[in-house]
């Protein structure tokens, strides 16, 4: 009896770690069953610091709903600005973001990261090592997307006060810098947003996507 439930239970691994949530870009139903479970059964902030199947970090957990809704934002803000650039995004960790983004996303995007020795991330060789205000010069990108800047850098606000259209990922209280917020934004409230800080039973979701140099009414159709 045992057994049986346990080979029905798609979230553990044959070694009975939990499965990476990361392998493959799943709905966000199944997401949040896998954090749930989790959460009630281990640990999530161990989970995403590795104690998972692949040995993954993991920041933002990523859907195919999130994942859809970002493309829609990211293909309505290249539409509208007039620079033919690729997009860009810095500090992608294992680029799992872009790697999902890459079908869905109708210009070419640049993954690169700085690829620094405090995380214990699995960069992929693939991903350019650049800081990110040189990747910045040199890709001269239409939009550049950050997901997880580390807490109190202040490298977001350069971005923005450069004028590039930025999409911006994470926990606003433990990403990037509070004066970011400062700066005018707009917020999406996505639904879809799930990450290592929330609390899934409690349902206390703390991240989102925030757009800058952006107008409104490029989303209002
Ligand atoms: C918290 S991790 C987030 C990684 C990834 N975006 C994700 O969501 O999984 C922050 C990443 O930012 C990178 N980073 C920090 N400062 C940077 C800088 N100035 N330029 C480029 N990358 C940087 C680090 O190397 C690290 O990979």
């Amino acid at each position: 009896m045992h057994k049986m439930r346990s080979m029905n239970n798609w979230t553990r691994a044959s070694n009975g770690e939990f499965v990476d949530v990361h392998r493959e870009l799943v709905p966000y139903s199944h997401a949040l069953e896998l954090l749930e479970t989790v959460e009630k059964e281990f640990n999530v902030k161990e989970y995403c610091s590795g104690s998972n199947a692949a040995g993954r970090w993991i920041f933002q957990i990523f859907n195919e709903e999130f994942v859809r809704e970002l493309a829609h934002v990211i293909n309505t803000i290249v539409k509208e600005t007039n620079n033919e650039g690729p997009v860009l995004e810095v500090m992608s960790g294992d680029g799992r973001l872009s790697d999902f983004l890459n079908q869905r996303v109708e210009r070419k995007i640049i993954a690169t990261d700085a690829k620094s020795d405090r995380y214990n991330i699995a960069y992929p060789k693939y991903i350019e090592r650049i800081d990110a205000l040189k990747a910045i010069d040199r890709h001269n990108p239409s939009l550049v997307i950050i997901c997880w800047e580390p807490q109190w850098s202040m490298v977001v606000i350069d971005i923005v006060k450069s004028g590039v259209p930025v999409v911006w990922i994470g926990n606003p209280d433990k990403c990037g810098h509070p004066d970011l917020f400062d700066l005018p934004h707009l917020r999406r409230r996505s639904r879809y947003a799930l990450s290592r800080h929330d609390r899934f039973a409690a349902k206390e979701f703390r991240t989102d996507i925030f757009l800058f140099n952006c107008d409104i009414s490029w989303f209002e159709n």
